[in-house]
């Protein structure tokens, strides 16, 4: 049984949160909020992973090194929480045997009768294939349906993406439709496949399916 939107009446349903944590193939995988001291981690990652990540991403105005420096890292920060404390995102950093490992984020979190949010998560890749990206998303979107009270959660994804088409397909998202020159990608508006889910599609939470299909394990 869903509970009605009018019963989450905090600021900030959902918000701070530690989730997790679930074993993959990975390693130990913890998903919470983002802290100051992730700066390091989080600039060592994405000044790495330019090349892995830059085409996936929406173009930001400045360099990739700027942006992405640990002195970007503050400012980030604080906007993530501010957002989040004003319940209009869900920002979560994921890691691996307690390393930095990407990031998975509610945004444009949207209430009354919509109770919707998009999905987005990136992961580094010294951890990819590991099933990371799918039990983070996992762990939010049950968190997402449970703790702060949304329905619908939707994901955006380039048709190229074939890595993350896997893993919303894996996780049993809907394909919905395509948004012709959606979002400005790596230089130019990207057509993006849209998917969602709603509660009504995961009653039993997609982290139980995870366990229950051996792709996940709960720690002793
Ligand atoms: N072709 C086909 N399948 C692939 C490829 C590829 N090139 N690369 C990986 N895969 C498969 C893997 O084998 C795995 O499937 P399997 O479990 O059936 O073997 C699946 O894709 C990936 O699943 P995970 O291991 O859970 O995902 P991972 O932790 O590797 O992260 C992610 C995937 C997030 C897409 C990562 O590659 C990444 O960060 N990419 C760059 C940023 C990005 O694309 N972010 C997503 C944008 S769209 C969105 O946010 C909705």
């Amino acid at each position: 049984m869903v509970a009605p939107p009018s019963a989450f009446t905090g600021r900030h349903p959902g918000w701070p949160a530690r989730l997790g944590p679930l074993r993959v193939p990975a390693g130990l995988l913890e998903v919470r909020g983002p802290r100051l001291w992730d700066g390091a981690g989080w600039s060592r990652v994405r000044k790495r992973d330019r090349l892995h990540l830059q085409s996936w991403e929406p173009t930001v105005p400045g360099s990739w090194t700027d942006n992405n420096g640990t002195l970007a890292w503050p400012h980030q920060w604080s906007t993530l929480r501010s957002l989040a404390r004003r319940g209009l995102s869900l920002p979560f950093v994921i890691t691996v045997d307690g390393q930095f490992a990407g990031q998975v984020t509610v945004g444009n979190v949207v209430r009354g009768s919509l109770c919707s949010a998009w999905i987005g998560y990136w992961v580094g890749t010294h951890t990819t294939a590991g099933g990371v990206a799918t039990a983070a998303t996992a762990l939010v979107v049950d968190h997402a349906f449970g703790p702060a009270g949304l329905h619908r959660i939707e994901a955006t994804v380039r048709p190229e993406n074939t890595a993350s088409l896997r893993v919303l397909r894996k996780l049993g998202f809907r394909e919905e439709g395509l948004f012709r020159r959606y979002l400005d990608v790596a230089g130019g508006w990207r057509d993006h496949l849209c998917f969602a889910l709603t509660t009504e599609d995961v009653p039993n939470g997609l982290a139980s399916g995870l366990v229950a299909a051996g792709k996940a394990e709960i720690p002793e």
